[in-house]
């Protein structure tokens, strides 16, 4: 568990989370509308995560009660909701929040879907109520991840489900690769600028570059779940019916890339089998994780 800051920084460092979060999501919503229909064509989704994100939905029945956590501006909440689900999707971010409640008002799905402001590090959840409870990109953002993982474990009804989508730790020779492949196309520093870089830091470069590939410092919260491996207390508080470790390289490679997305996207493709192939052969770790548990 990480150090729990005195209540008065909390607040302010919650609010200040929910922010940078705020922030994020308005720039995205500026290119991209908050719905998967569209998100699902950006690098992220194209390469990495959109056929993670299918299997997810294809497991939403008709009638379930969904909690999404840290559901930002709503795209995938939105969409569970479209298959028929009665879902609620939560973040600290009131900006993120208002962007998906404004897009779903105009988007009514077939489902119920209402968004609201909260944390999962202290506001109570409904004990036994629902049947899935979706956690993307967010336990590493908890300063205690267990105490979260027990009080979703209490919220979902006997055999409910749990899908988790994290990261773990980043070993120096994914960041070796990362900054390699950083280093040969084109990324927002020039190719001046990257040697400069590289020169001027030398061995403390392999660090920078792991630093960049966790976002370190982007956000108050941003890693404090990161070294409670996270996975592991899944596995001690659920029973897990599927996990899948992936992306050794090519989820930061392909965020790295500075060029319109479709071109991003096409050299991501062509990237993925290789990083598949080293984690599947494990001669790489992968850096990411995702399952799916079940509440005993
Ligand atoms: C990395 S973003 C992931 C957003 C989205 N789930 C996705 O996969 O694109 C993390 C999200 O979790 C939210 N978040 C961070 N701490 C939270 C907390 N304690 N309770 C609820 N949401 C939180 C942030 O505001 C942000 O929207």
């Amino acid at each position: 568990m990480s150090a729990q800051p005195p209540e008065q920084d909390y607040q302010a460092l919650i609010a200040a989370e929910g922010a940078v979060w705020g922030a994020a999501a308005r720039d995205l919503a500026a290119k991209w509308r908050p719905d998967w229909a569209d998100m699902q064509r950006t690098r992220h989704y194209a390469v990495v995560d959109g056929r993670h994100i299918r299997q997810l939905l294809a497991l939403v029945q008709l009638g379930w009660r969904v909690l999404e956590i840290g559901c930002s501006s709503g795209c995938i909440s939105l969409e569970m909701a479209r298959r028929g689900a009665h879902v609620e999707g939560i973040d600290v971010s009131a900006e993120a929040i208002s962007i998906a409640q404004a897009y779903a008002a105009e988007h009514p799905p077939r489902g119920s879907l209402v968004y609201r402001l909260a944390d999962i590090n202290r506001d109570p959840l409904p004990e036994s109520h629902y049947d899935l409870i979706v956690a993307l990109g967010v336990l590493h953002h908890l300063i205690d991840v267990r105490a979260a993982l027990e009080r979703i474990r209490a919220a979902l009804k006997p055999n409910g489900l749990l899908y988790v989508s994290d990261f773990l730790e980043t070993p120096t020779v994914n960041a070796l690769i990362v900054g390699a492949f950083t280093l040969l196309l084109p990324a927002e520093l020039s190719y001046r600028d990257k040697i400069r870089h590289l020169l001027r830091l030398r061995t403390r470069a392999v660090e920078r570059m792991k630093a960049s590939m966790e976002t370190r410092g982007f956000s108050p919260f941003e890693g404090s779940g990161r070294h409670q491996d996270s996975l592991q207390a899944v596995r001690g508080l659920f029973h897990v019916e599927w996990v899948h470790i992936h992306n050794a390289f090519v989820r930061p490679v392909t965020a790295n890339l500075a060029m319109p997305e479709r071109l991003a996207v096409l050299i991501g493709q062509l990237l993925s089998p290789f990083d598949e192939l080293a984690v599947r052969l494990r001669l790489l770790q992968g850096l990411s994780y995702k399952l799916i548990a079940r509440r005993a």
